[in-house]
């Protein structure tokens, strides 16, 4: 492979709107706000944004790092930087996660796209919250309708992921973030205009400290690594694209903002909305699809609130099926010196059967669990819980154990010509805070940290 010919992005505002478009996603739109409301609210948001910054933002810093030094994708990198060495797993552990993710990630996608489609043709308009949940549950439990439209996704990916990328990502980034940001701040005014919108933004923003328990504070860090796209290579696959101008450490912190402004934002349009309406919000994944709908139903002219909310959600979901398919992508043509179309189709059809099962977990095969998990769940449980934080644990601690720290702060300086005032601060967090953190909130959910201290 020859670096000297990689493609890059092609400009600053390009590179930030992308790897925005990486970060914010269905995860801050759809799964931030149900896992806020059955993690018993503000509690959450207040783990949830420690995460972000003692954990998220280091992994984030580090794995650009390591993309951009080694210019190569998530698996490919480690064989650079460690080459003869087993760290590599690391990569192939990202690859695979990137897949699994869009197993079930392209289901709900295609959901937007079912959900746009009634709106438009104005089939959501008329009913009551009961009609909501029954036409859920009919959708969703279904067979060629879901399916059908989560091909549609994963299809629009694929010619997202051919046209390459800077004509491909960076361009569709760059029209369809700024766009996502006015339609959600529209909602948000919306939202908090409501009656009694003060008890949504009670519910998010005043923690009550009974709440947290070991599995919310998985479940929060879970959440930080999935929004934040960080623990499994996409970043690392970003960032390899980045130019040699590019300041990480900036990058890095914006992103993590915007990322973290998008998934407050979404709470703050849905729960104001939620308890104005007086509608539970501990639902689960459904909450965004059935309760929404519901809540723009009762304002004027609500099939277009739905409709500019899915096409939002679409929009988001986009902009990160192309960044967890180029993962995959950029490792079968790169490691394989496959074409990149050709390596496109093998992922999108890998893709493709895994969705299927997926989709069809939520009906025919809804009997079949995995440790009392649907195929759906069990994808989501295993890589935002699991695979992501100890990724993002075993990238730190091979940065953090492996790397001069000379080459660590020459990357990140752009070879001196920018500061890192906080180097030695973001240094000490890589190699200890954020990897023993996530350890003990492993050890801790396992009931390991108890059974020690009871031997005590
Ligand atoms: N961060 C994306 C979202 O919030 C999902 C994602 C995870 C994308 C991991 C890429 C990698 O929707």
């Amino acid at each position: 492979m020859t670096t000297n010919t990689r493609a890059t992005f092609g400009s600053k505002i390009g590179v930030i709107l992308a790897t925005v478009g990486c970060a914010v996603g269905l995860g801050n739109i759809w799964r931030f706000p149900y896992m806020v409301g059955s993690n018993g609210g503000a509690a959450f948001l207040l783990i949830y944004v420690i995460c972000i910054l003692l954990l998220g933002l280091p992994v984030m810093i580090t794995e650009f790092f390591i993309g951009r030094r080694s210019r190569r994708n998530a698996a490919g990198a480690f064989k650079v930087m460690a080459p003869g060495t087993k760290w590599s797993f690391i990569g192939y552990n990202g690859v695979l996660a990137a897949f699994l993710i869009l197993g079930f990630y392209s289901v709900v996608a295609g959901w937007t796209l079912e959900y746009i489609m009634q709106a438009f043709s104005g089939s959501l308009s008329g009913k009551t919250a009961a009609d909501f949940a029954v036409e859920f549950e009919t959708f969703s439990s279904g067979i060629i309708r879901p399916i059908g439209w989560t091909i549609a996704f994963i299809a629009l990916t694929h010619l997202i992921i051919i046209s390459g990328v800077k004509s491909g990502i960076e361009r569709a980034s760059k029209v369809m973030m700024p766009v996502l940001f006015f339609i959600l701040v529209a909602l948000c005014i919306r939202s908090v205009t409501l009656p009694d919108a003060t008890e949504g933004l009670k519910f998010l923003f005043h923690p009550d400290f009974e709440k947290i328990t070991s599995s919310v504070v998985l479940s929060a860090m879970g959440q930080a690594f999935f929004s934040l796209s960080i623990g499994m290579g996409c970043l690392i696959t970003y960032a390899s694209y980045f130019g040699k101008e590019t300041n990480l450490q900036t990058t890095a912190l914006q992103v993590t903002l915007l990322d973290t402004l998008v998934a407050i934002l979404a709470g703050i349009m849905i729960f104001p909305a939620v308890f104005s309406f007086h509608i539970a919000p501990t639902a689960g994944p459904e909450l965004v699809f059935i309760t929404l709908p519901n809540v723009f139903e009762q304002l004027p002219l609500g099939w277009l609130w739905s409709f500019i909310f899915f096409v939002l959600l679409a929009l988001a979901a986009l902009t990160s099926t192309i960044s967890l398919h180029e993962v995959a992508t950029a490792y079968v043509h790169e490691e394989y010196h496959m074409s990149r179309k050709k390596a496109a189709w093998f992922v999108s059809i890998g893709v493709l059967v895994l969705a299927v099962i997926s989709s069809l977990s939520f009906g025919i095969l809804k009997e079949y669990t995995i440790f009392g998990l649907t195929f759906f769940d069990a994808l989501d449980y295993l890589t935002a819980k699991i695979m992501l934080p100890l990724g993002g644990m075993f990238i730190c601690i091979y940065v953090g154990t492996r790397v001069d720290r000379k080459i660590l702060k020459e990357e990140l300086t752009n070879k001196s010509t920018i500061p890192f005032h906080f180097f030695n601060t973001y240094a000490f967090f890589m190699k200890y805070i954020s990897p023993i953190a996530i350890g003990i909130i492993f050890l801790n959910e396992l009931g390991i940290i108890k059974w020690i201290k009871g031997l005590l």
